[in-house]
């Protein structure tokens, strides 16, 4: 048989280097959280990995000390290197998305009752969990804030500690919700201006590049629309040029680029039939905003599912590398497909959010609809 010629000229396939880091190609695992056991959880990010991706963000990794979802905790470092085992033995990179929480569970503990006996939704919950988060930030003591702003530098040492190989600074939870007009009502010089409310989330990557001077830090910077108004925490397009130099300059290395959260999330995961960002690529003007003012290397994320588009983007200069997760999970082999010309045979991901975020909501893990089928 005719072994199938290795498309090398194509950009997707190409190396980058960012820092210390590089990525042997221009697909990124976007930050998932998949809501599945240990052992499904790292044979999804094995298998993914095998599918040639250059690196995998991990979701949502807390930088607190304490809790049980804490890389502090002895079990869940455990979770973490086997993970990161897992995707390092299919050669691909691990990112740690750092994050922390920016409002407080406990304050809705009171209703859990109402969602076990239905009279609540799951989303009625987050939707109570969205509108405590001015009222957490707004009057979070200096004490807390220089605390958690301390976590952040001490997590992505701990990161590097467990085995990652980089950093994502989640920039759409409590960093968004420091950088939002809508979220952050703080009378002190962590809020009014939009120097002001990016000061929250430079320290904290000020921090880290204190305490890991080399590491490589991705921001996931989480843009808000208005007209129509979409998202609630990040900044809004007319403030990107004063937070991306300010978090350059504080050390920031690449941006991934993202509609904000805090609103339904079907508005940052779109279905295909979403009333406004249902085109390939559908955030991607959000980093040709971003692209304005830093030559670091862009992550574009949202809608992206097809090699030709993407190929596009790239070569356009519009992005450097290009995540996603929905079409990763719809099929992992995608970047192996791409090198070997099988590109009619990919999976492509219908934006139909059954399985996958559906999944994840109903508690039962993130899957897709094309599970079971041949690959
Ligand atoms: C099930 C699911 C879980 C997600 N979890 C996270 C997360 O933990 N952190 C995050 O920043 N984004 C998360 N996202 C958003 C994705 O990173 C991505 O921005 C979004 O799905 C749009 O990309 P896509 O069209 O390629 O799916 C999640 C998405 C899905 C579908
Ligand atoms: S369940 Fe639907 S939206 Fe989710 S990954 Fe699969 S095809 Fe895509």
């Amino acid at each position: 048989m005719r072994k199938k010629m290795v498309k090398m000229d194509k950009l997707v396939l190409s190396p980058i280097k960012i820092n210390n880091i590089e990525l042997k190609n221009r697909i990124i695992f976007a930050p998932t959280s998949l809501g599945l056991s240990h052992e499904e959880t790292v044979e999804k990010y094995r298998s993914i990995a095998r599918g040639g991706v250059a690196m995998i963000i991990v979701g949502d990794v807390p930088v607190s000390k304490r809790g049980f979802l804490s890389m502090y905790n002895r079990k869940m470092a455990k979770h973490y290197q086997d993970i990161i085992d897992a995707i390092h033995s299919e050669g691909a990179l691990a990112c740690a998305q750092l994050h922390s929480s920016d409002s407080k569970f406990t304050s809705l503990i009171k209703y859990i009752p109402l969602v076990l006996i239905k009279k609540m939704t799951p989303n009625d919950l987050r939707n109570k969990l969205n509108e405590s988060v001015p009222h957490y930030i707004s009057t979070l003591s200096l004490k807390k804030v220089k605390e958690i702003i301390s976590n952040f530098g001490d997590a992505a040492e701990k990161a590097t500690q467990l085995g990652f190989d980089c950093v994502q600074v989640h920039g759409d939870r409590i960093c968004g919700s420091f950088s939002s007009s809508i979220m952050n009502f703080r009378e002190d010089e962590y809020g009014g201006s939009p120097e002001n409310r990016a000061k929250f989330a430079v320290a904290c990557v000020s921090a880290i590049r204190k305490k890991c001077p080399n590491i490589t830090i991705d921001y996931k910077l989480a843009v808000r629309q208005e007209k129509p108004h979409y998202g609630n925490a990040g900044v809004i397009e007319e403030e990107i040029k004063v937070f991306v130099p300010l978090l350059e300059k504080a050390g920031v290395n690449s941006f991934h680029v993202a509609l904000a959260n805090h609103g339904e999330l079907e508005d940052t995961i779109p279905p295909v039939n979403h009333p406004y960002f249902k085109e390939q690529g559908c955030f991607l003007k959000f980093a040709d905003e971003v692209k304005k003012y830093t030559n670091l290397p862009i992550c574009g994320v949202g809608c992206l599912e097809k090699p030709e588009f993407i190929e596009e983007q790239l070569q356009n200069h519009r992005i450097e590398m290009a995540a996603m997760s929905r079409q990763l999970i719809a099929d992992s082999q995608w970047v192996n497909k791409v090198k070997n010309n099988e590109e009619t045979s990919i999976h492509t991901c219908v934006r139909c959010n059954q399985k996958c975020l559906k999944g994840m909501q109903a508690h039962k893990g993130v899957h897709c609809i094309y599970e079971g089928r041949a690959s």
